[in-house]
């Protein structure tokens, strides 16, 4: 009855893919965290998260249609619409539920054409792949390659979606959001934006890359509130009427309780708090630039995000450098295949706010040996 798994799992292991849970320790010097801004400590935070609970319960008691809808996520909907200038927002219990649930609904009810990035993460393949959809996958961020797809099909009259994220989480690159607006306005395309790794850290207010847009009407953007929000879920913002669709036809929004009030008190505070972080934000990518500077004498992807992916290709090597930087108190992230692509597996360093430079030249000293 097991041989399937145990044949599956022996496979993963002869690879040197084979996945397992990380002790959970501390450690000195932390390089792995998507806690960008360090809001998931932040006192503020995790006070209206205590306030929330205590007015509205721990639990939502059930899902936004039946007893689970309350002020305070309508209050965070209401908010994030205006803060990314759209007309309505809605709000997940997580950014892989948003994206798989969102997606497939949408893409569900007409056969579409789907343009869609090569590097878009595991839960934006996995929506497109519940749809019967035709996938048009073109190289990453390459928007000439993209162009030439699009003229390919430009006679088709199949609904049209361009699919991509904004930051893109393992490689560190940003999307040339202008020229994919336009490339979207000229082909009658829907954009869908994932801005998980945007949200808090781009923008005049820090609300994403989208608001440096003007985005056309045909747009969804997704982010997440697992990153740089410091807490966990995401939102959708939309038209009011694909908000609409969306309460009525996404399985994963009508059929799943509510994210906790605890969980949506703090999420209110620290969205808040994202204008405020300024200085948190130039910190940031002052110290990215610094570590890619004195990172160069390796394979460094990316040139412009916190986000500093360094190529090993042999997923063995990968998890040899990673143990060995824990062993003297840092963790960086092991990225391998099939998260990214064969042979580009990686160490993945994410740049926070509470680094100094001295962090960086240790971590940068433990990596050229
Ligand atoms: C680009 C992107 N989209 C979606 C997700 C999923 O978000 P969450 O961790 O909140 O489920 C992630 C998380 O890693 C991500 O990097």
């Amino acid at each position: 009855m097991t041989d399937h798994y145990q044949q599956a799992l022996k496979q993963i292991i002869d690879t040197g893919n084979y996945r397992r849970l990380p002790t959970p320790r501390q450690v000195e010097l932390n390089f792995s965290s998507n806690d960008y801004l360090g809001l998931s400590h932040n006192r503020q935070v995790i006070e209206a998260a205590y306030q929330a609970g205590l007015s509205n319960g721990i639990g939502a008691t059930g899902s936004r249609l039946l007893s689970g809808n309350y002020d305070l996520i309508e209050q965070l909907e209401n908010q994030i619409a205006r803060d990314k200038n759209c007309e309505a927002a809605l709000v997940f219990a997580t950014g892989f539920q948003a994206n798989t649930s969102v997606l497939s609904a949408l893409l569900s009810k007409q056969p579409s054409l789907v343009f869609f990035d090569k590097l878009n993460h595991a839960s934006l393949y996995q929506a497109v792949q519940n749809t019967d959809c035709t996938l048009v996958r073109y190289r990453p961020c390459d928007l000439n390659h993209l162009r030439d797809l699009l003229q390919k099909y430009a006679h088709d009259s199949s609904p049209k979606w361009i699919i991509a994220e904004t930051v893109f989480g393992m490689d560190g690159l940003t999307v040339p959001l202008n020229d994919l607006k336009n490339l979207a306005e000229q082909h009658g395309a829907w954009l869908y934006l994932d801005e998980a790794h945007a949200t808090g850290l781009y923008g005049s207010r820090g609300y994403g890359l989208s608001t440096t847009v003007d985005l056309p009407e045909k747009t969804i953007i997704m982010g997440t509130f697992s990153k740089a929000i410091g807490v966990s879920g995401a939102y959708i913002a939309c038209p009011q009427t694909i908000k609409s669709y969306l309460i009525n036809y996404t399985p994963g929004f009508i059929y799943s309780t509510a994210p906790s009030p605890m969980v949506i008190g703090g999420v209110v505070k620290a969205w808040d708090l994202i204008p405020t972080l300024n200085q948190e934000r130039q910190r940031i990518h002052r110290l990215s630039d610094y570590a890619r500077q004195k990172l160069s004498d390796l394979t460094v992807l990316g040139t412009q995000t916190n986000i500093i992916p360094i190529i090993i290709g042999d997923p063995l090597r990968v998890m040899e450098i990673k143990d060995r930087l824990l062993a003297n108190e840092i963790s960086v992230s092991a990225i391998r295949f099939p998260t990214v692509p064969k042979h580009s597996d990686r160490l993945r360093l994410a740049i926070t706010a509470h680094h100094t430079q001295d962090d960086i030249d240790r971590v940068v000293k433990e990596l050229s040996q």
